[in-house]
């Protein structure tokens, strides 16, 4: 006989039939005439009910029963007797896969986040771990179904690269060479010619530059994959290894990318309601009690679309008036998160594109605006996880690109190739990134980037 998910037995009303679940025991409840074992699998949240009379089995055996072990349990499926379930099984025979040592760092409930990020290999098997990787696996399947069913087409950039795209130097270098004996050159410089790639390369920031070849060949593309920063940044929002969504499309301005950006979350967000009911219930009842609310006010509303200087005039009257800031406001600054949050949390209450930034404080990449100042960049920007897209307008000029290329001396042999679609059919595109462990953030209502993504990888730390 073949088993039965747990997730499938409990919505069966085959009443009497003979079945066989397997999966790890949450609990183990004894008392004399009867012992109440619950099972769970991973295929759901929700555990079965084993029913067991302990004179039908071995008594050590069922002692030896503990929080995390591994059983394969065959029994009649019956309606439930008690409240909480509909459907438990009468356990006919048990047959333990595997025991659980008494020291199980998760056999105790209510631990804190930061100890199960120690356990980071157990952790999975905890209630809201399974919840959070559940709904992480469900937005997944949402993003290639999104874009397949809107036409564009999965393109797959290269994760070892020579060239920076975000030229912010935040890159990890890769490299075969032997640390212990590195020569080099006369000037002091390291000798790449010898190394495996015969240059400097280093892991991806974005796969968005190469995104921009396939869309300016395929029309409309996205890509979906790790993407590595070096940043020491020690926050709640931030990984040194995170998997980012580049769509990038051919003939959009401004006013598309940002319907995109728009329809594209809010697309998410429904489909995790709609496909992960019960992860959700749990986790709006132990993580958020307002985490529900907060994904259905998202599909209610438009975001707002606030060009960046309106927005520091906002920032600006908001200090005039009494509000306090850690860093001041003016034009030209890149925002403290205090000030998003203020846009976002305080003033608007609803999410916020923001854009047209001040040139300088955003990539070379971006189109420049007729006042020479301002780039066709946006920021969206949400309540409690902050920026969760960047994208932007891409200049298509060839002799504007090479100024900015220039002016901020981002190095002209690596980049030749991305020249080349400025000079072969040069076309009005753009396209955004967005991080998707923020967006897991954001669905599942959890407080830690470091718990959206089963192993984190983080300055200090690369367990697991
Ligand atoms: O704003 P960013 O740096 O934009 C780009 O990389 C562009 N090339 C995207 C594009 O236009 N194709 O990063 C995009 C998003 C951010 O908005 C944020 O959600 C996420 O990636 N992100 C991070 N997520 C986790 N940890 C980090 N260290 C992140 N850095 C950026
Ligand atoms: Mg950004």
């Amino acid at each position: 006989m073949k088993r039965t998910k747990v997730i499938d037995a409990l919505q069966s009303t085959d009443f009497g039939r003979n079945i066989i679940v397997k999966g790890w025991v949450r609990t183990h409840r004894s008392s004399k005439a009867v012992d109440f074992i619950a099972l769970n699998d991973g295929s759901t949240i929700n555990n079965i009910q084993v029913v067991v009379d302990p004179t039908t089995v071995d008594a050590d055996m069922l002692k030896s029963i503990t929080t995390g072990a591994c059983l394969c349990v065959t029994g009649t499926l019956v309606e439930s007797q008690g409240q909480g379930q509909t459907v438990e099984i009468q356990c006919r025979e048990i047959e333990v896969y595997g025991l659980c040592a008494s020291d199980y760092p998760m056999q105790k409930k209510g631990q804190s986040f930061e100890y199960m990020r120690q356990h980071a290999h157990l952790r999975l098997r905890t209630n809201t771990f399974g919840a959070v990787m559940r709904i992480r696996h469900h937005m997944a399947i949402a993003i290639h179904k999104y874009f397949h069913d809107h036409g564009f087409y999965y393109f797959n950039t290269p994760l070892i690269t020579a060239s920076d795209a975000e030229g912010a130097g935040q890159m990890f270098q890769v490299t075969t060479k032997n640390l212990y004996r590195l020569e080099k050159d006369e000037n002091g410089k390291i000798k790449y010619e010898d190394d495996f790639f015969g240059k400097m390369t280093s892991l991806t920031v974005s796969g968005q530059l190469e995104g921009e070849l396939g869309a300016t060949a395929l029309g409309q593309i996205y890509t979906f994959g790790p993407t590595f920063r070096a940043e020491n940044s020690n926050t709640p929002r931030h990984l040194a290894e995170f998997w980012m969504i580049e769509p990038e499309v051919a003939f959009i301005d401004m006013n598309d990318l940002m319907d995109l950006e728009e329809d594209f979350i809010k697309y998410c967000v429904k489909w995790a309601l709609d496909n992960c009911k019960d992860d959700l219930a749990f986790l709006n009842k132990m993580i958020d009690k307002t985490l529900l609310e907060r994904l259905q006010g998202i599909l209610k509303d438009s975001f707002v679309r606030l060009p960046y200087t309106e927005g520091v005039k906002i920032l600006e009257e908001a200090v005039k008036n009494g509000k306090k800031f850690e860093f001041p406001v003016s034009w030209g600054m890149d925002l403290a998160s205090e000030h998003e949050r203020y846009l976002v949390e305080e003033y608007f209450k609803k999410p916020v594109i923001m854009s047209d930034y001040p040139k300088e404080i955003k990539a070379f990449y971006m189109k420049i605006n007729e006042d020479g100042k301002t780039v066709q960049g946006t920021d969206v920007l949400f309540p409690q996880i902050g920026e969760i897209i960047g994208g932007s307008v891409r200049e298509e000029n060839y002799e504007k690109l090479m100024g900015e290329i220039e002016e901020r001396h981002i190095p002209m042999k690596d980049m030749w190739w991305y020249l080349d679609t400025r000079k072969y059919g040069t076309c009005p595109h753009g396209g955004f990134g967005l991080g998707f462990e923020r967006l897991i953030l954001f669905v599942t209502g959890m407080q830690n980037i470091r718990d959206v993504i089963p192993f984190p990888r983080t300055p200090k730390s690369a367990e697991f």
